[in-house]
């Protein structure tokens, strides 16, 4: 909504998955509100508190001690899109609008910007609620790092960091039980944390979507890896991985979530074929969640605190429409509008992926 005085109300929410580091961009947003003479409301649960107003004022004292502390103060949730919002109707569920009840709280707090922290749904909303005529800056999170807009986002390295130190501990139990132990990880469609926990964490196979596995060439490296005396072997698998010409494996669906399908069971799947087809001793460990609770790592805190230092100074220059991305070394904006125009997927000569190679592990390609 273009005026033309000081800005000085903004709201904050958290929408989506929660990840590490949703804390630290809170405190990060709040601190130096007061300096540029900005109070800032703190939005309930994400989309769903901008539409049923649930919001209180945020002080200093409500954010301080927060920086590493994981989840949300807010609250979240990935079932809040003011354009699909779910009602129960004569027993079923009927998918509304809301979008006009979201932008009557906006105007009814007065706020002059809203600052949403969310991952790529949450900046799709962003952008239909900016040409509803909020005036939104988006702050990217996701443990994911599938925003093609920024280099990375925040949460990813803390997930990274889960899958790095499970495998340091299965590695320890495989060896000794001379097991082969498939562990799955999470990353909706794309491999970056499957790719980057199995290279810090020296999984001996990384299957990831973008480079759709053969099922020979795991056993081969299995079978490999025993004749050179490894008598164990780790499998690290993205939840979305799938077979050449196979399909993606899901546990249910979810018609209240923009995006209804929820991945899961592929390392499963993967185990009990391992086993099958090499008779090695076969485990499985479903990381799920670990993967996004607990304290941000030092990089996600950093991060964090920067880009909710930007986006705070990006609602005080007027700078609406805008995400705060990380470009190299540097905090930069770029308009919402094209941060979510692409999905950053792994490619097939991306430097992890070489080096990956490069060090001997097998994509199953
Ligand atoms: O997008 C973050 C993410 O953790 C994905 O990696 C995963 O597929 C999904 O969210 C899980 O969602 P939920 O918390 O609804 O199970």
């Amino acid at each position: 909504m273009a005026f033309s005085g000081k800005v000085k109300r903004i709201g904050v929410l958290t929408g989506g998955g929660d990840c590490p580091g949703l804390n630290a961009v809170i405190r990060g947003v709040t601190k130096p509100a007061q300096d540029y003479g900005m109070t800032v409301f703190g939005i309930k649960d994400g989309f769903e508190g901008l539409v049923e107003g649930k919001a209180s004022e945020l002080r200093n004292e409500d954010v301080s001690g927060i920086l590493s502390r994981g989840g949300t103060i807010l609250g979240s949730s990935n079932k809040g899109d003011p354009y699909h919002w779910p009602v129960m109707k004569d027993d079923k569920i009927v998918i509304m609008d809301k979008s006009k009840d979201a932008l009557k709280n906006y105007e009814a707090w007065n706020l002059d910007a809203l600052i949403a922290i969310g991952g790529d749904g949450t900046m799709h909303i962003c952008n239909k609620l900016s040409k509803l005529g909020m005036n939104v800056i988006g702050v990217p999170k996701t443990i994911d790092n599938d925003l093609e807009a920024t280099d990375m986002t925040f949460g990813h390295d803390s997930a990274v960091y889960v899958v790095s130190m499970a495998l340091d501990r299965l590695h320890t139990t495989a060896s000794s039980h001379h097991r082969v132990i498939v562990v799955e990880v999470m990353g909706r469609y794309a491999g970056w944390i499957a790719l980057n926990g199995g290279l810090s964490g020296g999984a001996d196979l990384i299957l990831i979507p973008e480079l759709p596995f053969i099922w020979e060439k795991i056993y081969d490296k299995i079978l490999e890896r025993e004749l050179m005396g490894k008598k164990f072997s780790l499998v690290c698998v993205a939840e979305g991985a799938k077979p050449k010409g196979g399909s993606l494996v899901t546990k249910g669906r979810d018609i209240k979530r923009t995006d209804p399908i929820q991945l899961g069971g592929i390392g499963e799947v993967v185990a009990r074929r391992i086993e099958e087809n090499t008779g090695r001793e076969t485990r499985v460990t479903v990381l799920g969640h670990l993967q996004r609770g607990g304290s941000p790592t030092p990089f996600d805190r950093i991060l964090s605190t920067k880009f909710g230092a930007f986006a705070i100074d990006l609602a005080a220059h007027k700078k609406f429409g805008r995400m705060v991305a990380l470009k190299g070394s540097e905090i930069k904006n770029v308009r919402i509008e094209d941060a979510i125009s692409k999905q950053k997927l792994v490619k097939p000569d991306n430097q992890a992926v070489f080096t990956a190679k490069a060090v001997g592990i097998s994509f199953g390609i």
